[in-house]
């Protein structure tokens, strides 16, 4: 080989290895005890609704086993497709590691360190905690095996997107005091539950959150949301301003919005609902200190 192709070659495989760049995440003791099953189930069937998109028949039953299957098109990314996230070893997360999950979860990266399309919400999950990724990771290592074959079919915009798009960088991160407050309700809000996923408008090409939006709803859903998410910011006539703790919780738990009549099942209210009083109270907390946002695209439901 020439020096020239030998140039050539070294730099195509740097641009390929622009992946696999974060570093799995090592986790202190502290840290491996306070990690249950018993909560990352809480996070992944009550909170987050990862069944949304990973169970069998999302459709039919979001608490079903997690094997994968539904599509998701884009012309940025081609056809993803929700990964198996069961125990079995050849087409789920069997051989992976608690920690390589945690950093699919947060980073963005596969096993093999190529980029998920982010569809997968680790522009969201990145600020998950480290007790609270690894609780996940080891509910689903829990989950029996189910053997179910999920390919991905990316496009050429997506490949070529991942030489500007990247993996989320590394962090260690502890999450706030469980209790009633806007701090810890900030963090369910955005980082567990993935209520700002689908409540915060998008923008641009790469149809990023707009940060500067935060729960301001969304008066133009991508094609594929069945429902308006409406804003949940304090704004008294388009968001949820005149709205007291008692409504919120009452939303929430029996599905009716404030005017009588029912949410839509993409709000996955059947298992938020399962969710604390004092997690939702939190939730609400936090929601209050938001900027208020007027959009009258997207207005939250008022009383009669
Ligand atoms: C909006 C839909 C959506 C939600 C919600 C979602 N995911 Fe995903 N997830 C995907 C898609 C699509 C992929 C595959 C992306 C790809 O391979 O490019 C994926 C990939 C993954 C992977 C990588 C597995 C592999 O084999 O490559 C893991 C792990 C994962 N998701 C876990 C979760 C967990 C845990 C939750 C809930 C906290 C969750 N996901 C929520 C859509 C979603
Ligand atoms: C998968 C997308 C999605 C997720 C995740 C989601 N929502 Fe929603 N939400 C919606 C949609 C869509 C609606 C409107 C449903 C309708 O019009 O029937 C809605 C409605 C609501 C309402 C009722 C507002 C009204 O007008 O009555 C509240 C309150 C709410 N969501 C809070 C939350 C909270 C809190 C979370 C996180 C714990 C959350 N949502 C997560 C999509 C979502």
């Amino acid at each position: 080989m020439t020096f020239r192709r030998i140039l050539i070659a070294t730099s195509f495989i740097a641009l390929g290895c622009r992946h696999g760049n974060v570093p799995v995440p090592a986790f202190s003791p502290a840290t491996t005890s306070k990690a249950t099953s018993a909560r990352g189930e809480s996070i992944v069937r009550n909170a987050a609704v990862c069944g949304q998109c990973h169970a069998a028949d999302p459709q039919r039953d979001v608490d079903g086993p997690l094997s994968g299957g539904m599509e998701f098109s884009d012309w940025r990314i081609g056809t993803a497709r929700a990964a198996n996230l069961t125990s079995d070893v050849e087409t789920g997360l069997g051989s992976w590691s608690d920690a390589e999950i945690v950093r699919a979860l947060r980073n963005g990266e596969r096993k093999d360190g190529r980029l998920l399309a982010p569809v997968m919400p680790y522009e969201w999950l990145h600020g998950m905690s480290d007790d609270d990724a690894l609780a996940v990771a080891r509910y689903l290592k829990s989950l029996p095996p189910v053997r179910h074959e999920v390919r991905q079919s990316p496009n050429f915009v997506f490949k070529l997107g991942k030489l500007f798009l990247g993996p989320k960088p590394a962090a260690s991160i502890a999450a706030p005091l469980r209790g009633v407050t806007a701090q810890y309700g900030g963090y369910l809000a955005q980082n567990v539950g993935l209520c700002g996923e689908c409540h915060t408008p998008r923008t641009g090409l790469r149809s990023e959150p707009d940060r500067s939006r935060l729960f301001a709803g969304m008066a133009h859903p991508p094609k594929d949301f069945p429902a308006k998410p409406p804003n949940l910011t304090p704004d008294p006539d388009t968001g949820i301003g005149r709205w007291s703790e008692a409504d919120f919780l009452q939303t929430l738990r029996t599905g009716t919005k404030l005017t009588g009549v029912q949410l839509h099942a993409f709000m996955p209210w059947r298992q938020i609902r399962r969710m604390s009083d004092d997690d939702l109270r939190a939730i609400y907390l936090y929601l209050r200190t938001l900027p208020p946002i007027r959009n009258d695209g997207a207005p939250a439901a008022q009383k009669r």
